[in-house]
């Protein structure tokens, strides 16, 4: 269990890192479902859409004409070129593809991107909740993450002032990701530039996570480099492309950082996957991008049914989820423990949930978080199965 003691031959920083509770969550659906119920599954962080067709017909053809070679570390100058121009059509923003390294997912960009810029000892400010990954690679390299509460009234972000009034001693850097992992929830461009030179002023780093960039349901999608140009952006194939599995993703860097990486990558894992770079063309052009803007809509139907229907059966949203798929709920009004409320629906009603655990120690007690990569017929489904549950239950008032 985290934080106990590790085998005597593990290296030390093993007992800092914390596994993901949320697989404990997947395991027990499972288990149910092969015991013969349905279940319906809003644990899981990613889309229930296949690959878009383009995507999978480019992978197929280079799979049959190209030779499978590693690349360059830093990914093939097509795709580098690719998300360069998509950068200045999408967004009007211009980021020289030198400044641009394709990643093994966004978790090597993250990796590397917290490896080029933080030594040990330093301290990495992120939201609670947030990712848990984040807090994962800083302990890997033997730094500390400084996990700032933050509630509804900053919509569950690293705003500016919390960041300032975080800053202390030994802080290198801070990570933000918008929209947000679990909370689904954004940072305007002038909360960006804002969060941005709070860093800047101090000498520190700010990293964007944009990994679900695309996926947004009230305006425009955004990106910090269109305020910021010294921000470290971490962003994926993974979500808003949705090729999870493909392990895709890119780092932009600042100026002349581009070797460090380059180093980096080189010795972590040579190149990202050849298939996948061929295939990510696809998702970029637009036969792929017309896919994935009819499958942003869906989600963001699904979102505006969850919106209207949880609080019925008292799931209360804070702050409002602008994108990504994530809604935070908060179930006080049921449990002061979301894990074993998580662990109750689950057995009672086949609905997967995720407990607030795994994000951070800002009250995970009284959340959960739920993820609509299900169809909108299937999360009412889930939600009126919580209802009926719920009914006749005690509620904590
Ligand atoms: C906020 C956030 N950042 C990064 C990642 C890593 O994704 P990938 O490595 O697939 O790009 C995830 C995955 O769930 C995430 O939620």
């Amino acid at each position: 269990m985290f934080g106990m003691t590790v085998r005597p031959d593990l290296a030390q920083r093993m007992a800092r890192i914390a596994p993901f509770e949320v697989m404990e969550v997947l395991e027990a659906a499972r288990r149910l479902e092969v015991s013969g119920r349905d279940v319906i599954h809003l644990e899981v962080g990613e889309p229930d859409f296949p690959t878009p067709p383009p995507v999978i017909a480019a992978a197929q053809r280079a799979l049959a004409t190209r030779p499978m070679f590693y690349t360059s570390a830093v990914g093939m100058p097509e795709l580098r070129e690719a998300i360069s121009r998509w950068y200045q059509i999408s967004f009007g923003v211009t980021v020289a593809m030198e400044r641009i390294v394709v990643t093994a997912g966004s978790s090597a960009a993250l990796l590397m991107a917290l490896g080029a810029l933080v030594d040990p000892g330093e301290r990495v400010l992120m939201a609670d909740p947030g990712y848990p990954c984040n807090r994962n690679f800083v302990r890997f390299l033997d730094a500390e993450p400084v996990l700032v509460p933050s509630g509804p009234a900053d919509a569950y972000q690293l705003t500016a002032p919390l960041a300032r009034s975080a800053w202390g001693p030994g802080v290198r850097a801070a990570i933000a990701a918008s929209p947000s992992n679990p909370t689904g929830t954004c940072l305007e461009a002038s909360e960006w530039a804002a969060l941005a030179s709070v860093c800047r002023a101090r000498d520190g780093v700010l990293i964007a996570d944009e990994i679900y960039q695309g996926l947004v349901y009230d305006g425009p999608a955004e990106t910090v480099l269109a305020v910021a140009d010294d921000v470290w952006v971490v962003n994926s194939f993974s979500k808003y492309f949705q090729m999870t599995g493909w392990r895709l993703g890119w780092l932009v860097v600042p100026e002349g950082c581009t070797r460090e990486i380059e180093k980096v990558a080189q010795n972590l894992y040579i190149s990202a996957p050849t298939p996948a770079q061929h295939a990510a063309l696809a998702a970029l052009s637009p036969e792929g991008l017309e896919v994935l803007e009819q499958r942003r809509v869906e989600l963001g139907a699904r979102r505006d049914v969850l919106l209207e229907e949880l609080p019925k059966i008292g799931f209360a949203i804070r702050a409002r989820p602008q994108g990504a798929f994530y809604i935070y709920c908060d179930v006080s009004a049921f449990t002061d423990d979301s894990f074993a409320f998580a662990d109750w629906l689950l057995e009672r009603t086949g609905v997967a949930l995720t407990p607030g655990l795994d994000f951070g120690d800002a009250a995970p007690e009284r959340h959960l978080r739920i993820a609509y990569t299900q169809p909108v017929d299937r999360l009412r489904e889930a939600v009126a199965r919580i209802g009926a549950a719920l009914d006749g239950q005690p509620s904590r008032g």
